[in-house]
């Protein structure tokens, strides 16, 4: 592998401040991580409008806090899907996680499991489901590991993920459903993205001996999609998907009322409202802008969960407080991977808990349960 993937270097922490924030996170992994990555990670799609958003969208919302409330002990764990976590948070699924710190999916995998957080690993991993399913039973209880899965052109290939997946010890299955296509993120196609030398898709090269093409003027995973994902699949596939496992299914990337009712209503037991972290359609509506709709629309019928750009622990509690059941955060984890591995993924947990901790106390919620709808109100313009 190319020394340049890894320019920081993690053990000399002596000369830089230890980030207090998730922003100053991704400062740092902006100076660790080569231009090429740094160009994948961070890029949302043509003009990064939806990516903007997703952050904008957070600071419209106002927190309206209750006074002269007992918040002398709190307690920030829930449940998903009818398991534990320590508190709302999940870690949302990212290929390709060995460009930021060699340690890749399994250091986020530990990280995950000591916080008592849920992960979700990608398809397009580059640890193998097996090795990263043993880094999340290290502790107990084991926090929840699910499943994210890419539907391929090739049936037998997809199935075998999902079987791989249920006999390693994943609790769900996320099927993603916003990237018939990928999204054209210029940054990529410019630097003609690929794979450098050393580094596979740890699940599909072992199954399939498919790679992340080299392309000429394009984003090799850009051709890889429009290769090997199928296009084709609609509602009637959902059925098809199930059978594959008896997981529960979660269908992440979901910005409207009535899918997410059509999800429900063909079995999914979560949707999470997503627009890929700003990665697929341009101009799509903010993730949180999104979130009420679908709230109402799903009623009980299946749990909600939301990401993009969730930064700060108001942010959480916004978004329980307009009715999901818990959150996801991508980018942060990179950074937090790239700037220090394992220890850095913990950190931005950690960071994000204790804000959301503050954040319950200084708005008179002890408990997850308290976060209610009067909480929060759009802002006036
Ligand atoms: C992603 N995302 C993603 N989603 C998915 O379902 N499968 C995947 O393999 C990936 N890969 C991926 C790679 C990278 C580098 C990023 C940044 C994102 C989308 C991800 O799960 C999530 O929806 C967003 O990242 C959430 O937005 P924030 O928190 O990054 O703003
Ligand atoms: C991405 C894909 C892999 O957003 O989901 O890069």
């Amino acid at each position: 592998m190319h020394d340049n993937f890894y320019r920081h270097n993690i053990e000399d922490n002596s000369t830089q401040l230890k980030p207090i924030n998730l922003f100053e996170y991704e400062k740092l992994a902006t100076k660790a991580l080569s231009q090429k990555v740094l160009d994948y990670y961070s890029s949302g799609a043509w003009d990064e409008v939806t990516l903007r958003d997703n952050r904008a969208a957070f600071e419209r919302f106002k927190i309206r806090p209750r006074m002269l409330v007992d918040v002398s002990s709190r307690n920030l764990s829930t449940k998903v899907l009818g398991q534990s976590i320590k508190m709302p948070l999940l870690i949302a699924p990212m290929a390709f996680q060995r460009l930021a710190h060699k340690d890749g999916e399994l250091a986020t995998a530990t990280a995950a499991s000591i916080a008592g957080i849920g992960m979700v690993l990608s398809t397009m991993a580059t640890y193998s489901i097996e090795d990263v399913a043993a880094r999340g039973y290290e502790n107990t209880p084991a926090s929840p590991q699910w499943f994210q899965l890419y539907v391929h052109r090739d049936r037998g290939l997809t199935r075998a993920l999902v079987e791989r997946a249920y006999a390693a010890g994943y609790q769900a299955l996320c099927l993603t459903v916003d990237a018939p296509v990928l999204g054209q993120r210029e940054r990529d196609k410019r630097n003609e993205f690929t794979l450098p030398p050393g580094l596979q898709l740890a699940n599909l090269a072992t199954l399939s001996g498919l790679k992340i093409p080299y392309e000429d003027g394009e984003s090799g995973l850009f051709t890889y999609f429009a290769q090997q994902l199928n296009p084709a699949l609609t509602w009637k596939d959902l059925e098809w998907v199930q059978s594959l496992s008896p997981l529960p299914l979660a269908i992440k990337g979901i910005l409207r009322g009535d899918d997410a009712l059509r999800a429900a209503e063909h079995g999914a037991k979560a949707v999470i409202v997503s627009n890929h972290g700003g990665r697929q359609l341009d101009s799509a509506i903010a993730s949180i802008d999104a979130l009420s709709e679908i709230v109402a629309a799903v009623g009980d019928k299946a749990e909600v969960l939301v990401d993009g750009g969730i930064r700060r622990g108001t942010d959480i509690l916004k978004a329980l407080a307009l009715g999901a059941k818990a959150v996801l955060i991508g980018r942060p984890i990179l950074w937090g991977l790239a700037v220090a591995g394992e220890v850095g993924v913990s950190h931005v947990i950690e960071l994000l808990r204790s804000e959301l901790d503050v954040a319950m106390a200084l708005s008179g919620c002890a408990e997850i349960q308290d976060i209610d709808s009067s909480l929060v109100i759009p802002a006036r313009a």
